[in-house]
């Protein structure tokens, strides 16, 4: 049933430590029903952060001439892939700046060939990749890729509109979203919390906005202000502590509309409490990605202020996590791609 966007309305508005709690508690209660306390991991490489995009809140945005870029290789990418099958993660997503060339197309197509290989099909394969053609897509698909990322920001055309350069289309951006599905990934999308002009009405609307698009998985988090994008006056009057409260409250809200999809509790959360990803579960999620790209490239992936530059790939790292995820009475889909339950009732 279509959520009731008055009901919405309510729980994003939800004010108070009790009612917090009372929130997350039946965020829990849903998720539990329906998805169950299994945490899915996805080890998440951030392969490159050349960018043709400009958007104004992002860090690694074309326009940031302070940055130096980066590509990782081939050889390199794959040996991240081999320790992700190590370390048990059942599928890995390829992430990156926008591309659009066609070295770079060819190069994604063998890397996802590579994977698939060496893995012989066990580990899935996530793109979060941008904005492409359809062909690309399908190309992608064909390679082995089964799900794709691909965030709208904000469903609110004039917000949208607001936060990037005239050429950057909203109306493209949902173009790309249908292809994806329509070449038959499982489709994940996603909005930033807390953005400049952003209401509780707009918010609302994006829960809606999933639901209509019937997208399988959801990754969200809070906008956090970047020194050296257009949107860094926002810097001074930012709060984490209010930022968190909202992106949790989202999560809420979407596991207790939506149900049976997949949704990450991000780094973006974790950049703004030591144990944000922990009060993401909690609050609804059931999937984390932790990241496994070489530290050595963690500097020129900085999307947002402080994001967290642990080395996650540490053997101790796992161990600490698995102590974490076990502490809130969940436990581990390992060697699992761990598939939306939504995306699977649809295919039945
Ligand atoms: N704060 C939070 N998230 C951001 N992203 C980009 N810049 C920021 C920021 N300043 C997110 C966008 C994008 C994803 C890769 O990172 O949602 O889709
Ligand atoms: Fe590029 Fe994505 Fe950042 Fe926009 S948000 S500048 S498309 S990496």
């Amino acid at each position: 049933m279509r959520p009731d966007k008055k009901i919405l309305r309510e729980l994003l508005s939800t004010e108070g430590k009790e009612n917090l709690q009372a929130l997350y508690n039946k965020a829990y209660d849903v998720k539990k029903q329906y998805v169950g306390t299994t945490v899915y991991l996805r080890g998440l490489i951030e392969l490159s952060n050349i960018c043709s995009k400009n958007c104004y809140y992002c860090g690694i945005r074309s326009g940031n001439k302070e940055l130096t870029r980066y590509q990782i290789s081939y050889e390199e990418a794959i040996a991240e892939a081999k320790l992700c099958l190590q370390m048990h993660y059942g599928s890995i997503v390829i992430q990156a700046g926008e591309r659009e060339d066609r070295t770079w197309i060819e190069f994604i197509t063998k890397l996802i060939k590579g994977i698939k290989e060496l893995s012989e099909g066990k580990l899935g394969i996530t793109l979060s990749l941008g904005e492409q053609k359809l062909e690309v897509y399908q190309q992608w698909f064909e390679a082995g890729a089964h799900r794709y990322l691909l965030r709208i920001e904000t469903s609110n055309k004039e917000l949208y509109r607001s936060l990037h350069p005239v050429n950057h289309s909203f109306e493209k951006r949902l173009k790309c979203l249908n292809l994806i599905q329509e070449c038959g990934y499982q489709v994940g999308t996603g909005v930033m919390i807390g953005l400049p002009g952003q209401t509780i009405d707009d918010l609302a609307n994006d829960i809606l906005f999933f639901y209509d698009l019937d997208v399988d998985m959801l990754g969200m988090g809070p906008f956090i202000p970047h020194h050296n994008t257009p949107l860094k006056y926002l810097a001074e009057s930012f709060s984490p502590l209010e930022a968190l409260t909202m992106g949790l409250k989202m999560i809420a809200a979407c596991r207790i509309a939506l149900k049976d999809i997949n949704i990450a509790s991000t780094t973006a959360l974790q950049a703004l409490h030591s144990e944000g990803r922990e009060m993401g579960l909690k609050a609804g999620a059931n999937v984390l990605m932790p990241n496994i790209t070489d530290t050595k490239y963690r500097e020129g992936y900085q999307l947002y202020e402080g994001k967290p530059g642990l080395n996650e790939t540490a053997l101790q790292f796992q161990k600490q996590l698995e102590k974490r995820i076990f502490a809130l009475g969940e436990t581990i889909g390992y060697d699992e791609w761990g598939d939306s339950k939504h995306y699977q009732k649809k295919k039945n």
